[in-house]
């Protein structure tokens, strides 16, 4: 049985004030929650902060993004030690606007999610087609190159606790999400191809969240279909009570 996971996905939004108001009042909100189901991922600055106010509760939080070296001469960058270090359990890998604005490859993705395995960080890795990919009929190939290269040389065991975010391009931050239908159909293909390559067991177990446009009016729907195990939510995640509806719907 699959338990949800919902994480709140930041972006470059709240300064260290803003991000622990907003954690001490989640803490409080979702004290009866068992662990692992909720996520919030800050900007780095306010990462540790972050993870101090919600020890010792379900909150995990997670990196939106790191280096795959553990250190060197790599300017402006953060390696999966440190963010492990500030209290990250988990980190994004491989968000479509890290691909799409900050150049990154299937290569570079499949060096961070191996990276951020190695430092006992789980992985939230993001796959999805553009709207042309889409169009032209490729949504599954890419879907597939993308899970292919990032899951190269990795194992079940190694990728314990590992989850998939699928995220059409075509749905993030544009209020146009995926029909429960177009998501069940994406998810369903990921999990096949995560039986075939990790094992039946770890395939059945893993979390495949959505993510694009969620929000507390559309995520029941969405969460209700078989492969959809909780939200990976940008916008909606910015205001306290509308991630705990988003939440709530996942968890119904
Ligand atoms: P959105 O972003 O919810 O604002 O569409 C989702 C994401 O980028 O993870």
């Amino acid at each position: 049985m699959r338990t949800p996971l919902v994480a709140a996905n930041w972006k470059m939004y709240k300064t260290v004030a803003e991000a622990v108001v907003y954690a001490k009042e989640l803490r409080v909100l979702v004290k009866d929650l068992d662990e692992g189901q909720v996520v919030l991922a800050p900007p780095f600055t306010a990462l540790h902060a972050v993870a101090e106010a919600v020890r010792n509760t379900p909150i995990a939080v997670a990196a939106q993004n790191l280096h795959f070296e553990t250190e060197g001469a790599f300017t402006g960058e953060i390696s999966p030690r440190m963010v492990r270090e500030a209290g990250a359990e988990r980190a994004i890998i491989g968000h479509s606007e890290r691909r799409r604005l900050f150049g990154e490859t299937d290569e570079l993705v499949a060096r961070k999610v191996r990276a951020a395995i190695e430092a006992e960080l789980a992985p939230i890795l993001c796959v999805g087609e553009t709207l042309e990919e889409r169009d032209s009929g490729q949504t599954f190939d890419v879907l597939d190159r993308q899970m292919a290269t990032a899951l190269d040389g990795v194992t079940a065991e190694a990728a314990e606790d590992l989850a998939v975010a699928y995220e059409p391009v075509w749905a993030i931050g544009t209020g146009r999400n995926a029909t429960p239908g177009q998501a069940q159909e994406a998810h369903a293909h990921i999990r096949k191809r995560l039986r075939e390559r990790l094992g039946d067991l770890f395939g059945d177990d893993c979390r495949i969240m959505y993510g694009g446009s969620v929000n507390p009016g559309n995520a029941a729907e969405l969460a209700a279909q078989p492969d959809v195990d909780g939200a990976l939510v940008g916008g909606a995640s910015l205001d306290v009570r509308s991630f705990l509806a988003i939440v709530d719907a996942c968890r119904t």
